[in-house]
């Protein structure tokens, strides 16, 4: 039987390269993104395959009780579930806007943690249900001038590599993808264009093509690229404050 993916962020980045690689496996698709228009675009690139839109903006908090009623009306029981929807946005604390890091939260945390949760019962009837919950190396350290995108992130890693942990005997996977800088329309939206972090980023079909193998795979955590690897394991060693001072400095203008 014809297995079924949810994508949430699907429009664009990785996201986008997630639905072509679940497309090309022979896959149906449930793609989630705020912007109708390119969710209708992927429909039409693939005839062969079932293509569900709902198009939602998931930084509301009803929103994924609004994602599952659509669901359960269309009857769409789902095999995987890809939590990609998320921003981040540099800027101290103070000077972003409390509502945006508010809705960032909302989508990074909250959306990723009920859709999950709302899922897992289809996921469990599946019988190789498998969840990719896409992080960041922000999960590895406090980021200052990023301080509420970084720690969505940790919360993503954290939550992720439990629930792995609790769902061990359940035959249900879970894989956290951690990605360093990647050329999407992240770095537009998150003003991150011009820092040092990003002056060498990553290909989006790379870094999605070693998420989708590792989850898979049942993986449990995936750092793409090599220097990303290291700066990770470093940030265990070295002291929070020591690794905070570090991430500052990336973030600073090239
Ligand atoms: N690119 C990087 O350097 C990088 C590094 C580490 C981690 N990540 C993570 O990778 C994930 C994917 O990001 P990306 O790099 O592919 O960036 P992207 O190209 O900006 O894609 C973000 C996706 O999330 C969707 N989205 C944003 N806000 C939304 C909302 N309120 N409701 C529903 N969907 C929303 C966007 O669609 P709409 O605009 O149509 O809603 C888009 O499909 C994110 O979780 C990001 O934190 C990215």
């Amino acid at each position: 039987m014809t297995k079924t993916a949810i994508i949430t962020g699907a429009s664009s980045g990785l996201g986008l390269e997630f639905v072509k690689l679940f497309a090309k496996d022979g896959y149906n698709l449930v793609v989630i993104a705020r912007n109708e228009e390119k969710l209708l675009e992927i429909k039409q690139s693939y005839p062969n395959i079932t293509v569900t839109v709902i198009p939602k903006d998931l930084s509301k908090p009803n929103a994924i009780n609004e994602v599952i009623q659509e669901m359960n009306a269309q009857n769409i029981k789902v095999d995987v579930l890809v939590n990609n929807a998320g921003f981040g946005l540099l800027g101290s604390f103070e000077s972003l806007s409390i509502e945006q890091q508010l809705n960032m939260i909302q989508l990074n945390v909250s959306s990723l943690t009920e859709l999950t949760y709302r899922l897992l019962p289809d996921l469990r009837m599946s019988k190789s249900g498998k969840i990719l919950n896409v992080a960041s190396t922000a999960a590895f350290q406090p980021g200052p001038n990023m301080a509420v995108y970084y720690a969505t992130k940790a919360f993503v890693l954290s939550f992720s590599e439990a629930l792995a942990e609790e769902l061990i005997d359940d035959a249900i996977t879970v894989t956290t993808l951690c990605p360093g800088a990647t050329k999407t329309n992240f770095s537009s939206v998150a003003n991150v264009e011009n820092t040092i972090m990003f002056s060498n980023a990553m290909s989006s079909e790379v870094v999605a093509e070693q998420g989708y193998h590792s989850l898979m795979q049942g993986k449990r955590v995936v750092i793409t690229g090599g220097f990303n690897k290291i700066g990770a394991m470093a940030a265990k060693f070295l002291p929070r404050k020591t690794a905070a001072k570090i991430a500052k400095l990336v973030m600073k203008e090239n």
